[in-house]
């Protein structure tokens, strides 16, 4: 059984990366064949900063290893460190309806944002590249946010679509949808997202880490009176990090009053910094040896090629390219 995610590079992986991503990531290198890459194609829609790419790059390869990723098991690599990703993305694209990519969530929001004058031509082909991410591998399994749902369906149906016209050629992926990853709020209580800027980032030194759990968004009941636990992006957070008999706690704190948002801030802010503390040390010892990340993505491309050289071959014989 084949594994395969992304994740984009367009910053600092943050909380609703690694459980939305990374973490699942990782417990599913165990069970199968796994592929991970670092999705940079997808990140130039967006990002147009040749060293801030990089740097992102780099840095979600970092982070993902120390957080447990073991490329003994599985197969991380950058996403244009692969041949043919480009040639398939357009053979997908002469297969692809107007209206699917029109009814895309993630466009549709876009054009809420700015307008279709915002929307490049690379966001709006967006889910067929992502389609070809996952075929190109002949994926079985891919795990993602809730968020991301529609855009394996989209690919189900354009691998179905090519199957028909051109002969059996690529594997139907399925999703693994994980439970409870979109409700993860940020700063501001929305869910956490770069786009929002309101993330709370996995390795950030203590002070600014500190700083940013303290800015946490709380309403203004005094530290007297009783607090709603049920609509605390406090408690959601500290759900991530604590046990269940610790959240009760915490809850029942909340209700009880006479405690202020600060110390239940600084609660918070003690879980996620000796959640992370096996994992910055690991960092730490990653980032002693520089060419440690380049060597496992070099290793990682050159399995992930062999994979894809494969299906490319059998996509330009079966539409009669070359
Ligand atoms: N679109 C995904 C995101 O924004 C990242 C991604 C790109 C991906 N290609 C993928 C995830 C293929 C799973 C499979 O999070």
């Amino acid at each position: 059984m084949r594994i395969l995610s992304g994740i984009k590079p367009t910053g600092v992986p943050h909380i609703g990366n690694y459980f939305g991503m990374m973490r699942p990531a990782i417990d599913w290198q165990d069970r199968g064949e796994a592929f991970y890459f670092i999705a940079d194609y997808h990140a130039l829609t967006t990002l147009h900063d040749a060293a801030l790419l990089r740097k992102y790059s780099r840095g979600v390869a970092l982070d993902f290893l120390a957080c447990g990723l073991d490329p003994e098991k599985a197969t991380l690599f950058r996403q244009s460190d692969v041949h043919g990703i480009g040639q398939l993305t357009w053979i997908l694209g002469t297969l692809t309806p107007m209206p699917m990519l029109e009814n895309a969530h993630a466009y549709k929001a876009a054009v809420d944002r700015g307008g279709s004058a915002g929307v490049n031509l690379g966001l709006f082909a967006y889910p067929v590249l992502m389609a070809i991410d996952i075929l190109i591998y002949q994926s079985h399994i891919v795990p993602v946010g809730r968020d991301q749902k529609q855009h394996v369906e989209m690919t189900r149906d354009l691998a179905l679509k090519f199957n028909r016209t051109f002969g059996e050629t690529f594997t139907i992926p399925e999703p693994s949808i994980l439970p409870g990853v979109e409700t993860i709020r940020g700063l501001d209580g929305q869910k956490m997202s770069k786009s929002y800027n309101n993330t709370i980032e996995l390795f950030s030194e203590e002070k600014a880490l500190r700083k940013k759990v303290m800015s946490i968004v709380t309403d203004s009941t005094p530290v007297e009176a009783p607090k709603d636990p049920a609509s605390s992006a406090i408690v959601d957070l500290y759900g991530l990090f604590a046990t269940a008999e610790e959240v009760r706690d915490m809850e029942s704190r909340f209700r009880a009053g006479g405690t202020g948002y600060g110390d239940f801030k600084k609660q918070l802010f003690e879980a996620i910094w000796s959640y992370f503390e096996p994992m910055r040390r690991r960092r730490a010892e990653l980032e002693g040896d520089p060419g440690y990340v380049d060597r496992v993505l070099a290793t990682g491309a050159e399995r992930a090629n062999a994979l894809a050289a494969e299906t490319v071959r059998k996509v330009r014989s079966a539409t009669g390219l070359g």
